[in-house]
């Protein structure tokens, strides 16, 4: 990947691991089309306890069951081949944890996440989780989760303790990232605000995560962007994503106004950064969605996501037959496999 650098705020690998199948591989080899999953999560007994134990619910919703036949059950029936399976919000950083508890949930996490990909090396790859804003902690099980456990690449909270992934005081992660070209998958966290703020009943009735996934695209995606984007305007290949990139092409013309004034970039330079971004399907593709993410977009910066099991199976199916209509309908031929993996397997196989 010569000098490129990779921000992805979304995405997911191809195996291209020369492993043998195991008995619990489902699929067989003429099966194997299909789909690449970019977004998609994975809850551990250990990590459900302590959710339970600290009274902490996953973005405002209650934790969905989770265990591996399910899983692998689910990816059959929807033709995923490989899941990039990551820990949804609130990850590691859970309150009432200190820096240290949350490190080792973090470290225990990333181990699940490796010993599935070990024990399914053609089904399973994984995000690494890791414990912003605690910097030191973050660069350390990043490095480890990159270099030792094969990772590939990292989950990012657009926010989490109140502070945005573009904090500048996060730049030695950034550097660490930028170093090993590392996939990001920018996934909504809690909001930057104090999560209690805006945990008016409203919002916990109708999913935390919903509205702080607008919140943070509204009001925080230029300073996001900007973030991570100014550290080197020479490198125009910093590239980062929003989940299912719903708000990006509705904030584009602001992203850039925003972005002139404060920097002097010229609009084709922002424009071509925004146009890099990768962004998942994830229960956003349908005919209302699609036109305006295609007008920013070429189909080759869209992946497959699911968001199993946060989202229950029967939404993903609609999700997907509603994307793969869309696609036949309105898009070149070939758009349909780019979509399902071919885009995937290629971000992935820099990894
Ligand atoms: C757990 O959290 C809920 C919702 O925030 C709250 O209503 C409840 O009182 C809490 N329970 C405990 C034991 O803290
Ligand atoms: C796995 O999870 C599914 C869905 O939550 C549940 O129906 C099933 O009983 C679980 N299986 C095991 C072995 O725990
Ligand atoms: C999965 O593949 C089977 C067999 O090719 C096909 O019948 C089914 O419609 C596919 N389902 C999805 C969701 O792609
Ligand atoms: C990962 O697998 C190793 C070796 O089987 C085991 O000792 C360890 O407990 C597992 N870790 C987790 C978090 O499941
Ligand atoms: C957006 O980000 C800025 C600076 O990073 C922060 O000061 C502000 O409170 C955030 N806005 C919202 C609505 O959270
Ligand atoms: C999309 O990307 C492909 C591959 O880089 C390129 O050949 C094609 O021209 C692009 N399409 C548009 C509409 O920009």
């Amino acid at each position: 990947m010569e000098k490129r650098s990779r921000f992805f705020v979304f995405v997911c690998l191809l195996v291209l691991a020369n492993s043998a199948a195991t008995a619990e591989d489902h699929l067989n080899e003429e099966e194997k089309i299909k789909r690449i999953d970019t977004h998609c999560h994975y809850i551990p007994g250990f990590h459900r306890q302590v959710l339970r134990e600290k009274n902490v619910s996953s973005g405002g919703f209650p934790l969905p069951g989770w265990n591996v036949s399910s899983y692998l059950a689910f990816m059959d029936l929807l033709n995923i081949s490989i899941s990039v399976i990551s820990v949804s919000t609130p990850g590691a950083v859970v309150k009432g944890l200190s820096i240290d508890q949350a490190r080792a949930l973090a470290r225990e996490l990333k181990e699940y996440g490796y010993n599935l990909t070990k024990q399914y090396p053609k089904r399973f790859k994984f995000f690494a989780t890791f414990t912003l804003p605690d910097v030191e902690g973050s660069v350390s099980e990043t490095v480890y989760a990159l270099d030792t456990l094969g990772a590939a690449g990292i989950i990012a909270l657009a926010s989490t303790s109140g502070e945005l992934l573009g904090n500048p005081l996060y730049e030695a992660l950034y550097a660490e990232l930028d170093k090993r070209h590392a996939i990001v998958f920018v996934h909504p966290g809690q909001s930057p605000s104090s999560p209690e703020a805006v945990e008016c009943n409203y919002f916990k009735q109708h999913g935390a995560s919903t509205i702080h996934c607008g919140f943070l695209t509204r009001h925080n995606t230029s300073s996001c962007v900007f973030g991570l984007q100014k550290r080197d305007p020479e490198v125009s290949e910093y590239q980062v994503h929003f989940g299912t990139g719903g708000f990006l092409p509705f904030a584009t013309t602001r992203i850039i106004g925003a972005l002139q004034l404060l920097t002097g970039w010229p609009e084709s330079f922002i424009l071509s950064q925004l146009q890099a971004f990768y962004v998942d399907t994830a229960l956003s593709a349908n005919r209302y969605t699609l036109p305006s993410t295609l007008a920013l977009l070429n189909t080759t910066q869209l992946t497959f996501g699911s968001d199993f099991p946060y989202a229950q199976s029967k939404a993903i199916s609609q999700n997907t037959l509603n994307l793969d209509q869309y696609i036949q309908d309105n898009l070149k031929k070939g758009a349909l496999e780019q979509v399902r993996f071919k885009n995937a397997q290629d971000i992935l196989s820099h990894v």
